[in-house]
This record gives structure tokens, C-alpha cells and sequence, in this order.
């Protein structure tokens, strides 16, 4: 039988996650023909309802979040006759039980989805154990926060080890499902043109930028207590830092990726007290505008405490002390309420080491490879050529050699994130999923900035929004003689 047949245990399938990421990416598997006949789910939440109202409810939502072009009747229906829904306390282990009723364990593979607070994570996992409602090839997914700090995160990680086995843990950065971020891979270890030159003999600096332009959104209670670096660069951005700078994996089995990440993350520098003016800026945005609209600061959001010192924003300077990165810092910023929702990746290279063209041109003379991850999903490479024109004489032009998925790959529709983890799941593959010491080292090296932070006392830096952040990011780069790139 198909060995991606499987039952799909969702916990808080009534939830936001769910429903904005969850049944949509199902929807776009059932439609690419991926779900196996035979595979289903099983939706879990508190509160008494009947599979027919989950059902409708799941329609509804499929109506509103899928784009119009794509939405099929036909699919939706095939999906939801999938779908069955029971109400169970998640705290609850005399309930667990009357899941093996539902469970086919002959002919399919048991997938756990913990879409719910990591505080249950642990009590689910006992529950499951103790109801003896396992397989012998159970896949557990779990989402991020996995705690707020390293202590935090080892309870966590605790008590899911307790119970489930490392290659049973799906532990998901929905960054690493990103078609571009995948691409990383291809891009750096397929291309042995690039491959030769990707240290620091050739490399001068790299920058990420994940830029957001949506501010708290609702989500204050969460947030106010995570922040921008817990939030966003504790994960997605290590885990792009990490993409970038690992060596090259011996093969793609899910432990050789991952024990090359793990090597750079250990790697990172310490940013000691001392070091924090130069390193790391914080930032939290004022009222301002954002794509046209008036929109209010980060204290007078709906629920805000108006004295939250937490950051929206953040930008460090990152060293990676080893062989191959000395001397090469990463930039990397990222921050709610900026300009525009915008990913890039900015290699610079090292101009050529005798420059014979006009002076004043200098500047434009290193080659960059732009990878962006969103929106336009595409790499560019910036070369230089000589200016068109009889009395152009020698001067340069930097242009582009550029790729753009959506040009390129035109009747390709790029999948989102939580439909290529998904599968991955379905598939038993783990090489999308960050394995528990990736999780504690980042949070090893993340917890140090924190202290920092609360040590000095020091308020997080203002910005308007609709702003890049507050001028001291801006300083953290040109004080090397460098600049945020800008394409114009
Ligand atoms: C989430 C963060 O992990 O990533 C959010 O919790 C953030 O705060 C989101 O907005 C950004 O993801 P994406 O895919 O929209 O870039």
C-alpha cells in the first residue's frame, strides 16, 4: 500500500493555526492528487460539535483563504469526507481511549499535529502513551515557541523525549518549507561555481532582511511576551543564517543537514556586554503609516500594556568563528511595521583585487547574488559589464543575471510552506525539521542578547512605523563602510 497513507491527528484543529495554515495546505494536497486514498483525519477541539458542523465550518473557511482560481468544489468535498471530528479535554487521559476507535493502525501511519500552546505538548504525548494509542511509525509535529530560553525549551523538548523517540519529532520552522529556502540548498551545493566561492577568501559580508509590514495584528498577549528576537530571529532567521553557512552536507538524509547547522551555530560569537552597541539594536515602532493607512504605535495597539519595553524589532551584526566565515559578518535585521512584507539575502563579494576602471565607479565593482525569498521568489546575480555607447568609453553598468521562479517556472504554482512540511511529514522525511540541538544552541545564543538586554535596562530604540527602524540599524552597518542594500 501507498507508505504515505496515513492518519492525521490534529490537536486545536478549530484553532487559528488550522485554519490559516493547516486545511488550506490539506486542501492544495487533496487537489495535487498527494493525499493517498485511505489517509484521514481526525480534528480535535474542546467544545461539543457535530463532524457535519467541523465539516461546514472547514468549507467555509476553505471558501474564504484559498485564492478563487484554485477553489474546487469537487476537492473541498473530497477533503472534508476525510475529515471526522470528536471533542476531547486535551488534560484529560480517561478520554484518550475512544481515539483507537478511530485509529486504522493495519494500514496507516499515526501523524500527531500539535497545533496547540506548547504546555500541552508534554500532556499529550503521556496521554497517547498511556491509552496505548501509538504506532509503530508515529510522526509527531510540534510548532514553534519551543520555549521562551534554553530552560525553557529543555522541558519542552523533555517531555516530548520522554515519550517519543528524536526521529519521531517533527519539529517545524515553517521557514525551512519555503520553495526559495529550499532552494538554498540546490543553489549552493549543485552549483560548484558557487560552491568554490563561498568563504571568506571571496566573501566580504551577507545581509538577511526579513521584513514585515503587518504590525501586532491581534496578537499582542502572544507577543508582547516573545518579541521580535525570540519571535522571528531565535528561528527563522538563525535557520537561513545557518542555510547559508553550513559546509556541505555529505549526502541529504535529514542528520547530515542538520549536523552542519548545529556546527555553525555553535560557531556564533558571543556578544558580550560590551560588545552589544556595535552588535545588536532593538527597536519598537511608533504610530506612523503603513502602505497608505495611518497606523498606531506598538503601545497603543488593541490590549497593549504601555509600558512594554519588547522589541519589534531587530538587528545584529553576526560573526561565525570558524575557518571558513572569518572575518565575514552577517547583517541581519528583521522587524514588524516596515515598509513592505520583503526577504532578501544579499551576498557580497569581495571586489577583484586589482581595479584598472574609473575611480569614481569603485563602488559599484563587487559582485552580488541577491536571493530573494519573498515576495517574487527569484535569485539575481550582479555583474558588471562594460556601458553601451561609443562615448561610454570604459565605464561599468552592474546588471543583473536574473531568475525569477514565477517567470520561469510560469505554470508552476510555488507551493507554501505548511504544504511542503506537510508532505514531508506524510512522506517520513525530516530533513525539513530542526532537531532539538538546534533548538538549544539557538536559544544558547539567543539568551545571552536577552541578558544583555535586561542588564542594561536600556529601552528599545523608536521608529515610525512605515520606517526600515530605528537609525542605530542603519549606523550598525555603515560603521563598517557598508550599507543595507538597496536595489535602485
Ligand atoms: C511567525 C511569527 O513564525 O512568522 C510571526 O510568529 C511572523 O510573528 C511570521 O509574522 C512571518 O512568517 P511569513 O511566512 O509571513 O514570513
Amino acid at each position: 500500500s501507498d507508505h504515505t497513507r496515513c492518519d492525521l491527528m490534529i490537536f486545536g484543529a478549530l484553532g487559528d493555526l488550522a485554519n490559516r495554515k493547516l486545511f488550506p495546505a490539506l486542501y492544495q494536497l487533496e487537489r495535487a492528487e498527494l493525499l493517498a486514498e485511505g489517509s484521514r483525519v481526525l480534528a480535535l477541539a474542546r467544545h461539543e460539535h457535530s463532524t457535519d458542523d467541523v465539516r461546514q465550518q472547514i468549507v467555509d473557511n476553505l471558501r474564504q483563504r484559498v485564492p478563487a482560481e484554485e477553489f474546487d468544489q469537487s476537492v473541498v468535498e473530497r477533503l472534508v469526507q476525510r475529515v471526522e471530528y470528536r471533542s476531547l479535554d486535551f488534560s484529560c487521559c480517561e478520554s484518550y481511549p475512544e481515539l483507537n476507535g478511530w485509529r486504522d493502525s493495519v494500514n496507516n501511519n499515526l501523524i500527531v499535529y500539535m497545533a496547540t500552546p506548547p504546555s500541552l505538548y508534554g500532556v499529550i504525548a503521556r496521554n497517547l502513551r498511556d491509552s496505548d494509542c501509538c504506532s509503530e511509525n508515529i510522526r509527531v509535529v510540534v510548532e514553534k515557541p519551543i520555549g521562551h530560553d534554553l530552560q525553557s525549551s529543555r522541558v519542552i523538548n523533555d517531555a516530548l523525549g520522554e515519550v517519543y523517540a528524536e526521529s519521531e519529532l517533527f519539529r517545524i520552522d515553517h521557514y525551512l518549507g519555503k520553495e526559495t529556502v529550499q532552494n538554498l540548498i540546490a543553489l549552493r551545493f549543485a552549483n560548484n561555481l558557487f560552491a568554490s566561492q563561498w568563504d571568506q577568501n571571496h566573501i566580504s559580508h551577507v545581509e538577511i532582511t526579513v521584513a514585515e509590514s503587518l504590525g501586532i495584528e491581534g496578537r499582542w498577549g502572544y507577543f508582547d511576551k516573545a518579541g521580535q528576537l525570540r519571535d522571528m530571529i531565535q528561528n527563522h532567521l538563525l535557520q537561513l543564517l545557518c542555510l547559508i553557512a553550513m559546509d556541505p552536507p555529505s549526502d541529504l538524509s535529514a542528520d547530515s543537514i542538520r549536523d552542519e547547522k548545529v556546527k555553525v551555530l555553535k560557531a556564533l560569537r558571543k556578544i558580550t556586554p560590551a560588545m552589544m552597541e556595535h552588535y545588536a539594536v532593538r527597536g519598537q515602532y511608533t504610530a506612523g503609516s503603513s502602505e497608505g493607512k495611518a497606523v498606531p504605535g506598538y503601545l497603543d495597539e488593541k490590549g497593549a500594556d504601555k509600558s512594554s519595553d519588547t522589541e519589534t524589532f531587530v538587528a545584529l551584526k553576526v560573526e561565525i568563528d570558524n575557518w571558513r566565515w572569518s572575518g565575514v559578518p552577517f547583517y541581519i535585521r528583521t522587524g514588524k511595521r516596515l515598509p513592505e512584507k520583503f526577504s532578501q539575502i544579499v551576498i557580497h563579494f569581495k571586489p577583484a583585487p586589482h581595479y584598472i576602471f574609473d575611480p569614481d565607479q569603485k563602488h559599484l565593482a563587487n559582485n552580488k547574488l541577491i536571493i530573494r525569498l519573498q515576495p517574487d521568489e527569484g535569485m539575481a546575480l550582479k555583474i558588471l559589464t562594460k556601458d553601451q555607447g561609443l562615448d561610454k568609453g570604459m565605464r561599468l553598468r552592474q546588471g543583473p543575471l536574473e531568475l525569477s521562479f514565477a517567470e520561469t517556472f510560469a505554470k508552476v504554482r510555488i507551493p507554501e510552506a505548511y504544504e511542503r512540511l506537510l508532505w514531508e511529514v506524510m512522506k517520513g522525511q525530516q530533513y525539513l525539521f530542526v532537531r532539538r540541538d538546534e533548538v538549544e544552541h539557538a536559544w544558547r545564543w539567543i539568551d545571552q542578547i536577552i541578558t544583555n538586554w535586561q542588564d542594561s535596562g536600556e529601552p528599545p530604540k523608536r521608529y515610525a512605523a512605515g520606517g526600515w527602524g530605528p537609525v542605530a540599524s542603519v549606523a550598525l552597518i555603515t560603521r563598517d563602510g557598508r550599507n543595507w542594500y538597496e536595489d535602485v
